[in-house]
């Protein structure tokens, strides 16, 4: 989908015309402007809450209106709604291309305009691969706003009139790109297990690494031998599909910051021999959807010529129960000297996650920050809307949050108390996997701090928000979200700021 900003309204005959109906918006101006809207707006009673919409048909005007209920002319959280709604009623509609017109003054800050851009892109959005009729998709939205004169007598309101809908071209495309890698991300993510494997992934890190340039190394059962990456070999052991450590790298001709991702990438979690129940496996294709965020953040800063050296490190392997298949009571031993009781073999994205970090510390980065689905218990904890961030570093953490709050892919800071270390302590080896007994989302961050070496470290817990259910109030399509490239390409902007 094309995003355009035109400097007036001038739609073509019979294209559509969305209107956000502001709260508190002077709507005499908007029926003077369309008459034929005014009856059936005054019927539905709108007032420019969030939720509100009329969807109408006006012969008189020849052309489809939408009118949504955006709430607050300047908030966040009510321009991901209305976002979300609006295109849902213009995918309902079967609409190809639409005008949206801001008919309030405003202003529109440039956050503003990029969190709408955002949710329209990432609400057009649709896995249909695999179904004969596809819905239609948008392809062309063109934003524009009253004309200054329309305000004038406002001095206040006119002075700002240029800066109403302040988001440039290059900034759009900017957006477009990242959402590109959003929507690529998402795919990946909702591609069915029989086509994502260690193989497949390898084959994906490959063609980013053609396509923009970057470093990439493919570490497979003889490299991960040699480095003792039993974590990695231990869960992918039980899978026709041998495991792999796959790193990118980013590098700028000149750069002063220096970022190292980690992503879970189990292409399937099956649970091994501790095989989880029937309807808790369903979604498990998704426990990659990590290592595919770190991949869909090296394009996007690749395509945004960020000037910071990012390494994204994916383990990836496959967790099944099978001839070969690690198993409980069984003990590894990491590249670090640190031996692990297996206690449950489900408890897989710690172990691939261990090796990745020790390699990730080897490289010295300056921080590292890593995203897995690695619990069901932050799903407990806080839902599809909030991911969890783990994380002992002030500087770290709070760059984190305010990516999150700028981005709208939010985090919740969750403590990483040294006293709950004593749980994650085996018995016949140093730490156990699993078995912990309570705060297991907390535990499974102290667990990776083991292996994260001195570099500041944040862990980022995305079971609950990497795939979705059912559709939430900002997001109309089911599936894989892509959580993560938004917020990490957001902090890695203001790193380089
Ligand atoms: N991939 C799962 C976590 C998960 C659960 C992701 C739900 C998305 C939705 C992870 O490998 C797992 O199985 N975790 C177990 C660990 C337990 C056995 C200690 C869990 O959280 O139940
Ligand atoms: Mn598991
Ligand atoms: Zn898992």
């Amino acid at each position: 989908m094309k995003i355009i900003r035109k400097s007036s309204c001038r739609p073509e005959p019979h294209a559509c015309v969305v209107i956000p109906v502001f709260k508190g918006m002077d709507l005499a101006g908007l029926w003077r402007e369309f008459p034929a809207l005014e009856f059936p707006a005054r019927q539905k009673q709108m007032k420019g809450k969030i939720g509100e919409a009329l969807v109408c048909h006006s012969l008189q005007e020849q052309r489809l209106f939408l009118l949504v209920g955006a709430g607050g002319a300047g908030s966040l959280p009510d321009a991901r709604q209305w976002a979300c709604r609006a295109m849902a009623l213009l995918r309902e509609n079967r609409v190809g291309k639409a005008w949206i017109y801001f008919t309030a003054p405003g202003p529109f800050p440039p956050d503003y305009l990029r969190t709408l851009v955002d949710h329209l892109h990432l609400n057009n959005y649709r896995f249909e691969r695999y179904r004969k009729k596809k819905q239609k998709a948008v392809e062309r939205i063109f934003l524009a706003a009253k004309a200054a004169a329309a305000f004038a007598g406002d001095a206040r309101r006119t002075g700002a009139f240029r800066k109403r809908l302040a988001l440039d071209a290059t900034e759009l495309r900017a957006r477009e790109a990242v959402l590109e890698e959003v929507e690529r991300v998402r795919d990946l993510v909702n591609e069915i297990p029989a086509r994502v494997t260690p193989d497949s992934m390898a084959a994906a890190f490959a063609e980013s690494a053609r396509c923009h340039g970057l470093g990439l190394e493919t570490w497979r059962r003889q490299q991960l031998e040699e480095n003792g990456l039993n974590g990695l070999l231990a869960v992918g052991a039980s899978s026709c599909c041998e495991p792999a450590l796959l790193v990118l790298t980013y590098q700028p001709a000149s750069f002063r910051r220096s970022v190292a991702l980690v992503g879970k990438g189990i292409t399937f979690d099956a649970g091994g021999l501790n095989l989880k129940p029937g309807n808790s496996m369903e979604e498990m294709k998704s426990d990659m959807a990590g290592a595919a965020a770190v991949l869909g953040v090296m394009n996007a800063v690749a395509r945004l010529k960020l000037p910071v050296r990012v390494t994204a490190l994916a383990p990836l392997a496959e967790n099944l129960p099978g001839r070969r298949a690690y198993k409980p009571g069984d003990i590894i031993t990491f590249a670090n000297g640190k031996t692990v009781e297996i206690a449950n073999t489900d408890a897989e994205g710690r172990l691939i996650l261990a090796d990745a970090l020790i390699v990730a510390a080897r490289r010295k980065p300056e921080m590292i920050i890593e995203l897995s689905t690695l619990t069901g218990a932050i799903v407990t904890a806080l839902g599809d809307s909030y991911a969890g961030l783990f994380c002992r570093n002030r500087r770290l953490c709070s760059g984190l949050l305010q990516a999150a709050e700028t981005s709208g892919e939010f985090l919740w800071e969750m403590p990483l108390p040294p006293e709950y270390r004593e749980s994650i302590v085996s018995k016949v080896a140093d730490l156990k996997n699993a078995n912990y007994n309570g705060g297991s989302s907390i535990k499974a961050g102290l667990f990776l701090s083991e292996f994260a070496g001195k570099a500041p470290f944040a862990h980022i817990d995305i079971a609950g928000t990497a795939f979705l259910s059912k559709p939430n109030s900002r997001l109309a399509a089911e599936g894989a979200t892509g959580f993560g490239v938004r917020l990490l390409v957001q902090f890695l902007q203001d790193l380089a700021k």
